[in-house]
């Protein structure tokens, strides 16, 4: 099967390749092709130029895309999507000004979402994501990662990553088929329970968890939510190391309250993304700066919870890599919507619309170590792509926040 767009407006994010994650000035470039031509093959970018270079090639579908704009599709490095139920009674508490924590410390937040869990179906939970899904996709995602963590004990932590691997199998409702990268975090809160045991619950973590989760091949990575209240740096590495045995890399949380020496730790350890980063002292700037690991900023979660804002900008000086995700959960986040973490990125942390777009696409590819398959119009990757009917330039997403412009999206070189 193959397909044709001929005569694109401006073909956005084209690049011969991206082995490496975009850092400093790299982030203020974002190559295109103006007059364009793509042409897909069996769901792969086979080709791709100026239309005044451009050879018939043969093809079952030709599309004229005068006026069009074509970019690659985003990706969310960063999800909870398999959850049970929305918290809009917390939301309300914060209206009427508890924090975020004091609704964890009396038992709500995480606690409440893994009871709710509890009760439901693996195919109940499997339909409920499926729809989330979808709305996700046809807001402009051609790639997720998912995390388990509303689980807190085995059954239900394999029961979310079981529903996570149903994902990857059976894709959109529309059987639309994207990347899913599957993440356990097992370690997100300490349930009720090993309240005053801690240990025996990183015990069930490392002895219980992780084992069956091995066997079954139910993750890729590993995920610990390092913070006041919740796990220690010491046992964050402990997991970390664990996880590493059974051949799980680490993405992890850290700073979003506090700085606890989590992200030196977590680049010592190789882990791939250190996400949240709200808040950011020099020392973790500088565990960072030069290093493989991919700065994960979550700013829909700030919006949401009024915290500060990950000083993207100043990473992005510091020679770090930064990627940014959507963290869509029933807490903290309750949107998927890359295109509005697109326009927060833009007004509350000053990217460049450049700068986010690299952080959406090629970076968070990076961060879902997809970087030979996604985030970039190149020969070779899959054809998830988005098409703009009507933009003058790729300003044009971020400056209608609150909306979807894109007019199409292409999955495997198939229109959804
Ligand atoms: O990434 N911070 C930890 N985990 C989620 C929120 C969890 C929740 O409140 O349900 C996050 O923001
Ligand atoms: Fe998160």
């Amino acid at each position: 099967m193959s397909t044709l767009f001929t005569n694109i407006k401006e073909l956005i994010q084209v690049r011969k390749h991206t082995k490496m994650p975009l850092r400093g000035k790299q982030m203020d470039e974002l190559p295109s092709i103006e007059n364009a031509y793509l042409w897909i093959e069996d769901g792969l970018i086979k080709d791709y130029g100026g239309m005044d270079e451009f050879h018939p090639h043969p093809a079952e579908e030709v599309y004229d895309c005068t006026g069009k704009t074509i970019t690659p599709g985003y990706v969310d490095s960063h999800t909870h999507l398999i959850f049970a139920a929305t918290r809009e009674k917390e939301f309300e508490d914060r209206i009427h000004g508890l924090t975020y924590e004091e609704i964890a410390a009396r038992g709500g937040g995480i606690l409440n979402s893994a009871a709710a869990l509890e009760k439901m179906t693996e195919d109940q939970l499997f339909e409920q994501a499926r729809l989330r899904l979808d709305k996700i996709v046809a807001q402009g995602t051609t790639a997720v990662e998912i995390k388990s963590g509303y689980g807190l004990s085995v059954e239900s932590e394999l029961k979310i990553l079981r529903v996570a691997s149903r994902l990857r199998e059976s894709g959109t409702t529309t059987n639309h088929i994207i990347p899913i990268k599957i993440t356990f975090l097992g370690a997100h809160a300490f349930p009720k329970k090993y309240k005053n045991d801690r240990e025996a619950y990183i015990k069930l973590i490392i002895h219980k968890m992780l084992p069956k989760i091995a066997e079954e091949k139910l993750a890729d990575y590993i995920d610990v939510f390092c913070e006041t209240n919740y796990f220690t740096v010491e046992e964050m590495l402990r997991i970390v190391e664990a996880g590493s045995a059974y051949g799980l890399k680490a993405k992890v949380h850290v700073n979003q309250f506090t700085s606890l020496g989590a992200i030196d730790a977590a680049v010592k350890a190789g882990s791939v993304s250190v996400d949240h980063l709200e808040v950011m002292e020099t020392a973790d700037f500088t565990a960072l700066s030069g290093s493989k690991t991919i700065a994960t900023a979550l700013p829909s979660c700030s919006f949401f919870l009024g915290l500060d804002y990950a000083p993207v900008n100043k990473m992005i000086d510091q020679d770090i890599a930064v990627a940014l995700a959507s963290d869509y959960n029933p807490g903290s986040t309750p949107s998927g919507n890359l295109n509005f973490v697109f326009s927060l990125a833009c007004i509350k942390m000053k990217l460049t619309p450049q700068r986010a777009f690299n952080a959406l696409t090629v970076n968070a590819a990076h961060a879902l170590e997809m970087q030979d398959e996604l985030g970039s119009i190149t020969k070779g990757k899959k054809a998830n792509l988005l098409i703009f009917n009507n933009i003058d330039s790729i300003a044009a997403v971020p400056y209608n926040f609150g909306q979807v412009v894109i007019d199409q999206v292409v999955v495997d070189g198939v229109f959804i």
